[in-house]
């Protein structure tokens, strides 16, 4: 009982100190941001827990110029809002330890094809890849194939051939045993936030798999009517150049005999 009581007393003393450590710096940062151009946002510290000795704003690994007024404060303006300057904001004091605030500039997913076009192979198997690199990260990934301009959606799995792959920056569509007259086309990616959507389109070409034996056909062809006029010359020139062939010596003689024969013959009922 007593150890009980010693081990709880114990834990909300812990919890306490806890909470009050925590409750140390506050950080008062600007609203978010989804849209704009010049727009500031700032961070004011207050109940600093040791003296500021500087601050700045770090974006990803990146430390930004800081637009600072006074030890307390310190503000950025953002030029423009879009793709590329979307993202966490993180405003740090420095004192002891490190205070940080944290403004989010959001806007809806800038989705780009890998490859607007890709080519594939009757039978082989293919990925269409999107992307989508601004910040927040997509939650939600949606492939359509375009079927006479209207979007038709592709469940993941669909046919098993149709497998999706998704993350918040990227998603793949793998086609399976690609057919030569239902898959090519147009397939449209939707990646969706918080703050809206937005969508590449990826060509789908299909060859056939004769296409890729056209050029060695070709050659085939090519010997066979070469062989064929060489065959047909040297038939068309052999009576020409040997007239005094032993074949054709013999045939018009056999007739000859044969006609003489007949002559024979009927001369001999004749009388
Ligand atoms: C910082 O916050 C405090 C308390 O909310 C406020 O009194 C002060 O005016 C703010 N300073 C700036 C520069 O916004
Ligand atoms: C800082 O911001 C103020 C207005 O918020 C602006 O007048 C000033 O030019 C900015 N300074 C820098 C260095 O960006
Ligand atoms: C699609 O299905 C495959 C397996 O059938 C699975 O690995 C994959 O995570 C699924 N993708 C999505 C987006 O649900
Ligand atoms: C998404 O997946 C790609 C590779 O498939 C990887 O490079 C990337 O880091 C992943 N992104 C996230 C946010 O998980
Ligand atoms: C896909 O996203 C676009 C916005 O980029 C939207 O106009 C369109 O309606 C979406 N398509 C579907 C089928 O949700």
């Amino acid at each position: 009982m007593a150890v009980w009581m010693v081990l709880l007393t114990l834990g909300s003393l812990l919890c306490a100190i806890g909470g009050a450590s925590a409750a140390g710096p506050k950080i008062l940062t600007s609203p978010e941001v989804t849209a704009g151009s010049n727009v500031v946002i700032s961070c004011n510290i207050t109940e600093v827990p040791t003296a500021v000795k500087g601050h700045y704003w770090m974006k990803g690994e990146t430390k930004l110029d800081s637009n600072e007024t006074t030890l307390d404060f310190i503000s950025y303006m953002i030029p423009k809002v879009d793709h590329q300057t979307s993202g966490e904001y993180h405003c740090i004091f420095e004192t002891v330890p490190i205070s940080k605030g944290t403004v989010y500039v959001k806007v809806q997913p800038y989705v780009v094809a890998y490859k607007k076009t890709e080519h594939g192979n009757e039978g082989d198997v293919i990925a269409l890849t999107c992307k989508c690199n601004s910040y927040p990260p997509v939650t939600q990934w949606t492939w359509y194939k375009m079927v006479d301009q209207v979007p038709q959606p592709l469940v993941n799995g669909t046919e098993d051939r149709f497998y999706i792959k998704s993350n918040g920056s990227r998603t793949d569509l793998r086609i399976l045993s690609l057919n030569l007259e239902k898959d090519p086309g147009k397939y449209m990616c939707n990646g969706s936030n918080e703050v809206g959507e937005g969508s590449a389109v990826v060509d789908l070409r299909v060859r056939s798999r004769l296409a890729a034996l056209w050029p060695f056909l070709g050659i085939v062809a090519e010997v066979l009517v070469l062989v064929t006029i060489i065959f047909i010359y040297e038939k068309r020139r052999k009576p020409n150049e040997v007239p005094d062939d032993d074949d054709g010596g013999s045939a018009p003689l056999k007739g000859n005999t044969a006609n003489n024969k007949d002559k024979n013959v009927r001369q001999r009922n004749a009388n």
